[in-house]
């Protein structure tokens, strides 16, 4: 299972790239807007430089023809930037156009497996169903990965399933139970992944007896 960091944030990045523990990074706009003001081609120029995978960067136009218009400047900026688009018709037929000109793309806001099918006609690279907002209503966000995952497979898609919108370890844990491709991750719960008191009390109890040994 490969791991996405869910960040503009530079410095996130970074960290988590000395980790060893990223294979690519998901942007949206409100990611970026946390990081005030800024030409946001210079921010992805700077995370395709500092991730050797994929670096999502989403559209903001509405119509399929702005869309290309837009990915097809982002495109420019590294090889492995994938347009991020939204799942709506216009998105969908930008994303058909996309892949024929062997662009990457990233299908967001998913909320249902029949959305997800239509991405992966659309040939899309890959879909980000949104698990915690789901949840947020109530909604199963699992379970939505899960009938994707067993679509995919009836199927034989290419299309990779991103889990997006990730709250919590249990989250991580659950996607890669169902065989999720990817999660994309926020730092925070990246750095919660490692977390065990027991792993923290062991330390403690090995570095108290070592002391007894007088070394
Ligand atoms: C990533 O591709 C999504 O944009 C992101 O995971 C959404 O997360 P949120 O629901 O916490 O905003």
């Amino acid at each position: 299972m490969k791991f996405f960091i869910d960040t503009a944030n530079l410095q996130e990045i970074t960290q988590a790239s000395a980790w060893g523990l990223i294979d690519g990074v998901t942007t949206n706009p409100s990611l970026l807007a946390k990081e005030g003001k800024q030409d946001s081609r210079e921010l992805f120029r700077d995370i395709c430089a500092l991730v050797d995978g994929p670096v999502s960067a989403e559209v903001i136009a509405l119509d399929a023809k702005g869309m290309l218009r837009e990915a097809r400047e982002l495109a420019k900026i590294a090889d492995n930037i994938v347009i991020k688009l939204p799942l709506t018709l216009e998105g969908l037929q930008a994303t058909k156009a996309l892949c024929s000109e062997g662009i990457m793309t990233n299908v967001t806001l998913c909320f249902s497996a029949n959305q997800a099918l239509l991405a992966a006609k659309a040939g899309a690279t890959y879909i980000s169903p949104f698990v915690g907002r789901l949840d947020d209503i109530a909604a199963g966000g699992l379970e939505l990965v899960s009938q994707i995952r067993t679509i995919y497979d009836n199927y034989d898609f290419a299309t990779q399933i991103i889990v997006a919108s990730v709250r919590s370890p249990l989250h991580v844990l659950d996607s890669a139970l169902i065989g999720a491709d990817i999660a994309t991750i926020p730092f925070k719960v990246l750095s919660q992944l490692v977390q065990h008191p027991l792993t923290d009390r062991g330390i403690d109890a090995f570095l108290a007896d070592w002391q007894k040994t007088n070394q």
